[in-house]
């Protein structure tokens, strides 16, 4: 039985053993009493866990975690703090979240242009939020970090030949040969690294010049030009180019105004290898407080399959201080959700957890509306977004797994009327997207057909949005944060 840790007399830890399913139970009771469990970096790992690869050499695991110790921060305090803090401003209503990028990033799909592409579809799909919503867009992407996966089923099947699932490039090779297969802890470094060198490259896109708003004309992708997004993405750019002109008049331009100039872009991912996080998570040296954050994103997520109350994912999540997500798939219930805010925000601080609704088009309007009542009366402070991806995974006839953009918009347009329902703020939507011209989703106005997803599906994992069905979706949800925004207008007079 693992040991764990306890207070003595003199409110000093002291190891104890405990069967880990009554450790929830010990937790709360201590909690209830006033006394919180010791929050360790590794204290995740006296808990049950799932979704993790058992590694054959234990020892070179170990070596690899003591290097990743050693290794510098990707991201600092401050930053994440600022995201806290932006992420507040949303749970108040006062902006909008826009999360967005790859299902799962690989070692073979990395480059330069890649990153570049992706960064300047969300810098688009932001510019029609921001003018939708009237409001400012809070950017993370889904970048830098989001390489293990969790899957559904432990082995894959083809042709009779049985191997275990291929779980991201930060675990194991997706070639499906049985020595590829085998979890190898390097690529935890090699993740590191190509976080290392993409987090380096958004820097210098959002602060070196591509994201001044005078540049708005470039954003627009080489084969997007000529659809009826792009052409409407170009009447955006010349209204914004009129404002900068006026503005330049008035003496505000992007050489004296950073907001002009420069953009804030965070990145994300889901939290899986949590020996990776304890490795990346470190005290903020500079303030000195007493926080400890993981540096290895500014926010991180709890997946689905892992959000069990009692799991090693939660434990790890519940101790750090950066912004975390909790993805809420059609199986979760009130009860246990609102357990779960108050492990993972129990100081119910604004900006700090954001649910991330994924219920699927057609369990949207049945299963979300209770939640959103539930989380509104017990009074926490949370930020509601909605990921229409992951509940709308279907299989085409061909076998490739696909997502029909009408059910991606038809779950967008489900949350949207859940809040206008229980009068609370969709605050933000997350999106499995590329600016690659992939053909992995079905629909949108320059239509991809089942029969053409064979064309360029290049996923790791599951099927993205390409830059034109990004920008129709942007557009839609700017739409209906127009709509929101003239009813409360609306509103606002008749009073
Ligand atoms: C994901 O976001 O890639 C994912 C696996 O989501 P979920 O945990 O919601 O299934
Ligand atoms: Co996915």
């Amino acid at each position: 039985m693992p040991s764990l840790f306890a207070f003595n007399q003199a409110r000093q830890y002291i190891p104890i053993t405990i069967n880990p399913i009554k450790l929830v139970w010990v937790d709360i009771i201590l909690k209830k009493i006033g006394v919180d469990m010791k929050w360790q970096p590794n204290s995740w790992r006296e808990f049950p866990i799932k979704q993790v690869p058992e590694y054959p050499n234990a020892t070179m695991l170990k070596d690899v975690e003591q290097m990743l110790e050693k290794r510098p921060p990707l991201v600092f305090a401050g930053e994440v703090q600022d995201l806290r803090q932006k992420l507040g401003q949303v749970a108040e209503g006062k902006a909008f979240l826009l999360q967005g990028g790859d299902c799962a990033e690989s070692f073979a799909e990395y480059s330069a242009n890649n990153i570049r592409d992706s960064f300047k579809v969300i810098l688009q799909m932001a510019v029609a939020l921001t003018f939708g919503a009237g409001l400012p867009v809070v950017k993370v992407g889904r970048m830098a970090g989001q390489f293990a996966k969790p899957r559904s089923a432990n082995t894959e099947v083809i042709d009779g030949v049985e191997l275990p699932s291929y779980r991201g490039d930060m675990v194991n090779g997706i070639e499906f040969n049985e020595a590829s297969r085998i979890p190898d802890p390097h690529r935890l470094l090699n993740v590191y690294d190509h976080s290392a060198a993409t987090l380096n490259l958004l820097r210098a896109f959002s602060q070196g010049g591509m994201a001044n708003l005078n540049q708005v004309h470039s954003w627009n992708i080489d084969y997007v030009k000529d659809t009826a997004q792009s052409k409407k993405f170009e009447q955006l750019s010349e209204k914004i180019e009129e404002c900068l002109q006026f503005m330049s008049a008035c003496g505000v331009h992007s050489d004296n105004t950073r907001a002009l100039m420069e953009t804030d872009f965070y990145t994300s991912h889901e939290a899986l290898l949590l020996n990776y996080e304890e490795a990346m998570t470190r005290k903020d040296t500079i303030t000195d407080e007493k926080e400890l954050f993981t540096t290895s994103a500014h926010m991180v997520w709890i997946g689905d399959r892992t959000r069990q109350l009692d799991g090693a994912h939660v434990e790890y999540m519940r101790g750090i201080a950066n912004p975390i997500g909790l993805k809420c798939g059609p199986s979760l219930e009130a009860d246990d959700l609102l357990a779960l805010i108050d492990t993972l925000n129990p100081d119910n601080i604004p900006g700090r957890l954001t649910l991330i609704a994924r219920m699927g088009a057609d369990h949207v309007t049945a299963k979300l509306p209770s939640l959103l009542r539930a989380v509104d009366k017990s009074g926490a402070n949370v930020v509601w977004c909605c990921d229409p991806m992951h509940g709308n995974t279907v299989k085409a006839s061909s076998g490739y797994k696909t997502r029909r953009v009408e059910d991606v918009m038809r779950e967008v347009e489900g949350f949207f009327a859940a809040h206008d329902e229980v009068g609370t703020y969709p605050g933000g939507v997350h999106f499995e997207m590329t600016g690659q011209n992939v053909t992995e989703c079905v629909g949108g106005v320059v239509s991809v057909t089942e029969e053409s997803l064979g064309d360029r599906y290049h996923t790791h994992c599951d099927p993205r949005l390409n830059a034109s069905q990004s920008l129709e979706l942007a557009f839609l949800i700017a739409n209906l944060m127009k709509k929101r925004r003239d009813q409360s207008a609306g509103i606002a007079q008749a009073v």
